[in-house]
């Protein structure tokens, strides 16, 4: 007898798709994201030593699709650090960026450090003066060698095409990148409970390690995979994580989905939330208050409110379902919400049997613009 064997299942492990696998190495990944970069209190990045960014004054972000959602969470850090912050779609930085001088840092987060438009909107800010950096995951890509700077997410390679540890890696780096920013650019105000938030940083692995060991994302996934559309809320950092679910359950699911800032869905799309449209309402334990008031106006119209949060947290008591999250600090909360979506879609997907690893239409990286 012969057995079918395909070289690329070969690093599956005893998992059925790389996503699921990838998802399952967070508490790793993170760890290595994480490791030797927080020093006494303080953070110790090795490739920014303490006064790399003495003469930044602006901060623009630009990036794609998952890693674009990464970045809007680093912006909203950056901006409660009291840094001017702006954070743009690379493809249209071109026509949709401020001014851009000697002062002003660009910020290409990139996983590949290969995607066309992210590196075109680099040499673009470059040749108008800027100063570059790299957030990458890959070492001697295109973006590290281009830019001034490199910084390193560490979070080993990615196989399946629909980014998740990277995500992650990507979100922390850049919290990590805020605090040295914080400390470096005159005016800014490094963020009052810097300690504590950074002694949380150092249980995120263990708090993603409880999530994916207690959660009730499949069985959710069931319950609502025949819907019609799939919507995702949450206000600041939440609704970072509100358009990183939607994303990654449309890429992977075929299905309906769309994210919102929470307090927008009464401007347009709660015309479109029937009972057939669970809302899924992120909360990171801090500016949640839209979020709730927002979802009640969801399920107002008969749609099942699934909430992403805490235990004891106000938004469960107007949810269905709940999909719980460890206590941790506001800036690490988010993130392990999006862990729980992630199973979400993954879940989703594979009772609809999708091809999880390889969605239709979509690469890894896309080097066109
Ligand atoms: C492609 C991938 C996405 C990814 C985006 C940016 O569209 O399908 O998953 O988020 O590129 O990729 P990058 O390598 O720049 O992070």
């Amino acid at each position: 007898d012969t057995v079918e064997w395909d070289p690329e299942d070969a690093g599956k492990g005893e998992y059925d798709h790389y996503m699921l696998k990838e998802i399952n190495n967070q508490p790793t990944s993170l760890s290595n994201t994480i490791e030797g970069r927080i020093d006494d209190g303080d953070v110790a990045l090795e490739e920014l030593p303490a006064g790399t960014f003495e003469d930044v004054e602006t901060v623009q972000f630009v990036a794609c699709g998952t890693s674009y959602h990464a970045a809007m969470y680093g912006a909203n850090l950056l901006r409660s650090a009291g840094i001017s912050t702006e954070v743009v779609r690379a493809s249209e930085y071109a026509s949709m960026s401020g001014p851009v001088d000697e002062g002003t840092l660009v910020v290409a987060v990139t996983q590949s450090g290969e995607t066309a438009d992210t590196l075109e909107a680099v040499r673009e800010a470059t040749a108008r003066g800027a100063r570059s950096l790299a957030v990458t995951n890959v070492v001697g890509s295109t973006a590290a060698r281009e830019a001034d700077d490199a910084v390193y997410i560490r979070a080993g390679p990615e196989v399946g095409v629909a980014a998740t540890k990277t995500f992650s890696s990507q979100a922390v780096t850049l919290a990590l990148l805020t605090q040295r920013l914080a400390a470096d650019v005159p005016d800014a105000t490094p963020a009052a409970d810097r300690e504590t938030m950074l002694e949380e940083l150092k249980d995120l692995p263990e708090h993603v390690e409880q999530v994916l060991e207690t959660t009730d994302a499949e069985t959710l996934a069931r319950d609502t995979v025949d819907s019609k559309s799939y919507f995702f809320i949450g206000n600041g950092l939440g609704h970072s994580v509100a358009l990183e679910g939607a994303l990654k359950f449309k890429e992977i699911t075929y299905e309906h989905a769309e994210g919102f800032a929470a307090g927008e869905l009464k401007h347009g799309p709660l015309a479109l939330v029937t009972d057939e449209s669970p809302v899924f309402a992120v909360a990171t334990g801090s500016g949640d208050g839209k979020t709730k008031t927002n979802a009640i106006e969801a399920q107002t119209r008969g749609a099942p409110i699934v909430a992403v949060s805490p235990d004891d947290h106000p938004l469960t008591d107007v949810a269905e379902v709940h999909l719980s999250i460890p206590d941790t600090h506001p800036v690490w909360a988010g993130l392990l919400a999006n862990v729980q979506l992630q199973l979400v879609s993954y879940h989703a997907a594979d009772l609809l049997e999708r091809p999880i690893d390889k969605p239709r239409n979509l690469a890894k990286s896309v080097t066109v613009e």
